[in-house]
């Protein structure tokens, strides 16, 4: 029994090493026809952000190629792929790399979670 209950720390930890995995992987590449770009919008709290985090993820389970980009300052979805933990936003990011005369790269605004 003791055995059915899983380690949430250690889930934890594994899901912001994932965070952390390098991206020189991903190439960036234009749209092909097979690309399908969906937009969600509504209401507040009609559950947009459980819907596409869990769509994403199942999708990158099957072998897609998915990018979820999350226009909430709340940061729900990440928060949902990351345990917890929200990814820090393009606009904050971008502030602190242009105040350092730092160029932003795609791996510090993109956070890779089951493939
Ligand atoms: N199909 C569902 N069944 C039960 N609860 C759900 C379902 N979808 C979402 N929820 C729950 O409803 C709440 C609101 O969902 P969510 O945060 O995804 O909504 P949202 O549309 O993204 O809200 P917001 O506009 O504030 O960003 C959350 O607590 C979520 O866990
Ligand atoms: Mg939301």
């Amino acid at each position: 029994m003791k055995d059915d209950v899983p380690n949430l720390k250690d889930f934890d930890q594994r899901l912001r090493d994932e965070a952390n995995e390098d991206l020189a992987d991903i190439i960036p590449a234009e749209a092909t026809k097979k690309t399908q770009i969906i937009a969600i919008y509504g209401k507040g709290g009609i559950g947009k952000s459980f819907t596409l985090a869990n769509l994403s993820h199942m999708m990158a389970e099957q072998g897609k190629r998915v990018l979820l980009i999350g226009c909430d300052p709340k940061s729900d979805t990440t928060s949902l792929l990351f345990g917890g933990k929200a990814c820090p936003t393009i606009i904050e990011t971008s502030t602190k790399k242009k105040l350092a005369g730092e160029e932003v790269k795609i791996g510090d605004v993109c956070f890779k979670r089951g493939g």
